[in-house]
Order: structure tokens, then sequence, then C-alpha cells
């Protein structure tokens, strides 16, 4: 039998000082110059420590069961009539398609949900005005900020939610959120979430049925039933007891006893808080919304094929010459940090004193040097989950890539044409302003850059790349019904 040969230590040795000798003779720019694109790849991978991420975390069935029942259905919401689905959509990529959501109470418009008290009027040869005009004008107006998507936000690497980074894990281990305060005296207060809350994404899931316009609605308010929205009625800064009053909602129906026994079956009835909801919540968005065979992710995984030539020229740029990576960066693609991009106000932001979103300024303890900052969103599955940005400034990939690779110079030139109708008017494009965001940017981004159309080709086929094949057909992520027995409220819903 033959046996391997077995290179001795002094083999290994010399064979390193050769490799040393050759590593200092041979020029290595004409290695790197000559390196394929795969390789190329893979060595900018292992330097900006692009990695895989973690495997899916397993959930017993019917924690699944139940957060996917409470994703649905609008009974968490104060006058029954908005779920988290309504907003975070499977059919529109877990988001909701729109620049800005539209919470409770809104009505229907060719198809589309309009806030209560704002009205679309048509005017003799223009785009349809708003009424009022004003985003904040009405009872529950727009959300302040686009709905993000929520694709693979079990990751390890999240430490934080939404786009100013307001939801995060203290260092003292605690989850909490930033809200701002009622009164005026200070900027923002803590909502220290109790220690149930598994994860960060979890303490996000105890927000949006606190907030006034998105879920809860206000006191005196009844639903289409014409039932009292008792969740409304209690003074916002009592958390704890909305969050009892939506146990208790729950508590009522037979079904969501029987499920949160099945998926707690250590706790007594009066023992479940609403923490055990938001817990359920997460695990359901981490199980239904996690993928692992995008084209990208394929390439991380050792595919060395999974990427196409104008997909790995694309990414030689993202990780090259366009330095996208240097916020876009590791395996979420997001650094978690926050930039002024230059991207246009739309509207006002979540303080109504304020005439434009100030992002991370407002409820944080950042200065005035960091007006408009927010956060680098993760970019897996971007190509499906336009509009773009944290208002939904651009509708088109290709038009936030664009306005990434030139800030300012996109800022001076912005077209208000490619929004809905109702936010066009709401664009805060006039010299004074753009030059009050100018005044935060990174100077470097004032400058205008110049790309060729084929490298923004490239870079667009390169980000298509991290589009998952699963995540374009979310419609198996959809109960049939929800326990209330209440409809489900799409974001796109037929018109009335
Ligand atoms: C009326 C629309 C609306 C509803 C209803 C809604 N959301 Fe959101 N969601 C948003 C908007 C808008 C943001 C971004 C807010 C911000 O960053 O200030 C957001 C942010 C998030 C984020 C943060 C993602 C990230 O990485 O920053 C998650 C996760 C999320 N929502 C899940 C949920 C869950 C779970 C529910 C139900 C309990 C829910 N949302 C209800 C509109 C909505
Ligand atoms: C200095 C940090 C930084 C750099 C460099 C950067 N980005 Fe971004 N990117 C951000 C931030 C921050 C936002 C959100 C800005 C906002 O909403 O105001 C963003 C938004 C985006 C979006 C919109 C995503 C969404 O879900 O709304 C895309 C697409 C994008 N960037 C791609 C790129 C590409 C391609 C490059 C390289 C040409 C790049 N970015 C360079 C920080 C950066």
């Amino acid at each position: 039998m033959k046996r391997p040969i077995k290179p001795s230590p002094i083999h290994a040795v010399g064979a390193l000082i050769a490799l040393l000798i050759l590593g200092m003779t041979l020029p290595t720019p004409l290695v790197a110059e000559e390196a394929d694109p795969v390789a190329k790849l893979q060595a900018l991978l292992e330097q900006n420590h692009v990695t895989v991420l973690d495997p899916k975390q397993e959930y017993s069935k019917e924690r699944l069961e139940l957060g996917q029942a409470l994703f649905f259905d609008p009974l968490i919401g104060g006058n029954r009539d908005v779920s988290c689905a309504t907003c975070h959509h499977p059919l529109t990529a877990t988001a909701d398609g729109r620049s800005r959501a539209v919470g409770t109470r809104a009505y229907v418009d060719k198809g589309r949900r309009m806030p209560e008290g704002l009205r679309l009027v048509d005017v003799e040869g223009r785009d349809p005005v708003l009424m009022g005009f004003n985003l904040s004008s009405a009872a529950h107006p727009f959300t302040p900020r686009n709905s993000p998507e929520i694709f693979n936000r079990g990751d390890s690497d999240w430490h934080s939610m939404f786009w100013d980074s307001r939801c995060y894990q203290r260092e003292d281990g605690k989850f909490v959120v930033n809200q701002a305060r009622l009164t005026k005296t200070e900027n923002y207060y803590q909502v220290v979430m109790p220690d149930i809350v598994e994860n960060v994404l979890a303490a996000q899931a105890m927000m949006p049925v606190l907030s006034n316009a998105e879920m809860r609605g206000t006191k005196g308010e009844r639903d289409s039933a014409g039932v009292h929205n008792e969740v409304g009625e209690v003074l916002g800064q009592n958390e704890e007891e909305i969050w009892a009053a939506l146990v208790q909602r729950l508590m009522n129906v037979e079904a969501y006893r029987k499920m949160f026994k099945a998926a707690y079956p250590e706790l007594a009835q009066d023992e479940i808080h609403f923490a055990h909801a938001a817990n359920a919540i997460a695990a359901f968005e981490i199980d239904s919304f996690s993928f692992y065979d995008s084209p990208f992710d394929r390439f991380l995984a050792g595919e060395t094929d999974a990427l196409s030539e104008p997909q790995l020229r694309g990414a030689l740029l993202f990780y090259g010459k366009a330095n996208c990576a240097s916020c876009h960066s590791g395996k979420l693609l997001t650094d978690q940090k926050h930039y002024n991009m230059g991207v246009v106000p739309i509207g006002p932001g979540p303080n109504e004193q304020e005439d434009y979103d100030l992002g991370i300024m407002l409820r944080s303890d950042y200065g005035l040097e960091d007006r408009f900052k927010f956060r680098t969103p993760p970019l897996r599955n971007v190509e499906l989950t336009f509009p773009y940005m944290h208002n939904g400034a651009y509708t088109t990939l290709e038009g936030a890539v664009r306005h990434q690779l030139s800030p300012g110079s996109e800022l001076d030139n912005y077209d208000a044409g490619q929004l809905e109708p109702e936010f066009r008017g709401a664009v805060h494009n006039s010299s004074e302003v753009v030059k009050l965001v100018k005044k935060t940017m990174d100077p470097a981004h004032k400058i205008p850059a110049y790309y060729s159309d084929e490298e923004v080709s490239d870079l667009v086929e390169f980000l298509k790349s991290l589009t998952s094949p699963s995540a374009r057909n979310l419609e198996s992520t959809i109960p049939e019904s929800v326990p209330s027995g209440l409809p489900m409220v799409l974001p796109f819903p037929a018109s009335d």
C-alpha cells in the first residue's frame, strides 16, 4: 500500500522560505490585477469580515402559531382596524410599498389607505393635492417614517431597531426604547422593557401598540362596530397599563387563551404579559422572514458561481471603489451607525414641533451636529422593498443607488414627481432647507461623483443578488383567518 508522503518540518520551513522569497520578488499589484473577480471578491469579503448569517433560531410550533396570529390580528390595534401586517405585509415584502405608512382610522382611496381627515382633491390640470396638506394635520397622520422591511432580524449582530436606533439593549442588559416626552421639559424618556423580553426584535414589538397614530388610536374613539376603544383611553406614558389592557382583550378570546397556554404552558393566565405576545411575534418574524438562499448568501456559503458577471462587477464596486461597504458593512450590510446622507426631508418628522425629521437628534442625547442622521439600512431583498430611505424619497432602486453615489448633487436635483401624489407637495427642497441639510453632511458627500451608467447598473445588479427567491412569494406566511374573527387589513385594500 502506498503511503502519502508526509511533509517533514524541514520541507515545511523550506516551502515557507521559498514562498517568502517569491512574495518579495513578485510585484503584488500584478497578482491582484490578474486574480479572477471571484477570488478578488472573496478577498474583499474576508477583509471586510463579511460572514454567513447565523442559522435560524428554533421555536416551538405553538409559539410560532401564536406569533403569526398576533402579527395579523387587528385585535391588538385600539380601534381593531390595523395590525403589524398592515404595514409589514408579506405581499409587499414585509413593508407596505408606501413612502409613509398609515395606521388606525384610515379610509381607502383608489386602493390606498389614507389618513382620516386628509382628503386628496383633484385640481384642474395639476396633481391632486392634499387638503390641509400638512402631513400632521390629521387626527392620525401618516407615520413620520417609511415602514422598513423586517427580513433576517433574528441574527445576533442586530443590536438596534428603528431608523434612529432608539430601541436597543442598554449596558445593564435591559432593552429600552427612547420615547418622546409628552411634556416639553425634556427631549425623551426611556421605556424600560420587562425582563421577559427576549431580544431587540421583541422589544420593538412592544412599541407600535403604544403609538396613537399607528395602532392605539385615542380617547373617545370607537371601532367600526361601534365598540369603545378602551386602550386609547389610557393616558400616555403609562405603558404597563396599555399593555395590560391589550392582554385583557386577548384573554377575552377563548382561542387566544388556548394559544397562550400552548405556547407558554408554564404560565398561569394571570402571569401573561404583553411581553410574551411580543416574544411570540418576534419568533414568527424570525421564522417566516429569515432567508439564506439569495445568490449573495450562496456565494458567502462557498458557491463560487452564484453571482452573475454584472453582479460580480457590482460587488467589486460595492466593496471597492464606491466604498458602500464602509457603512453597509458586515453580514447584515449595515454598521447600525447613523449618517446624514442628504436625503430630501418630506413632511414633518416624529416631533411635530419641528418642520423636518431630524433623525437621531430627536429622542437621544445627540446634538445639533447630528441633525438628519439615520441608521444605515440593511440591504437584503432591497430590490423588493421600495420605496427607499427613511421617508421613501426614492421609488426605484436605481434612483436610490444614484443618490448614494453622489448625495449632494442628487439632493440638489431631487425629483418629487416620483412620489405618490399626496407626498409631492410636502417635499422640503427650497434652497434654505437644502442648505440646512448640507450643513451637517460629510464634506466628501457634497462633491459630485461621476459614475458611468454601466457602473450604476452593475451596482443595481449586485443589490439584486441580495434577493432571496423565497422572499418573492411569501403568501404561505399569511393565515386564512385570525382568532378574533376580525377581517385582516392589507396595506392595499380593495377600494370602498
Ligand atoms: C402604521 C404602520 C405600522 C404598524 C401598524 C406597525 N409598524 Fe412596524 N414600523 C413602521 C414604521 C413607519 C417603522 C419605522 C419607524 C421609525 O424608524 O421611526 C417601523 C419599524 C419596525 C421595525 C424596525 C425594523 C428595523 O430594523 O428598524 C420592526 C421590527 C417592526 N416595525 C415590526 C412591527 C411589528 C411587530 C408590529 C406590530 C406589533 C408593527 N411593526 C406595526 C410601521 C408600522
Ligand atoms: C456614509 C455611509 C453610507 C455609505 C458610504 C453608503 N450608504 Fe447607503 N445608506 C446609508 C444610510 C444612512 C442610508 C439611509 C439614509 C436616509 O434614509 O436618510 C442609506 C440608504 C441606502 C439605500 C436605501 C435602502 C432602503 O432600504 O431604504 C440603498 C439602496 C443604499 N443605501 C445603497 C448604497 C450603495 C449602493 C452605496 C455605495 C454606492 C451606499 N449605499 C453607500 C449609509 C451609507
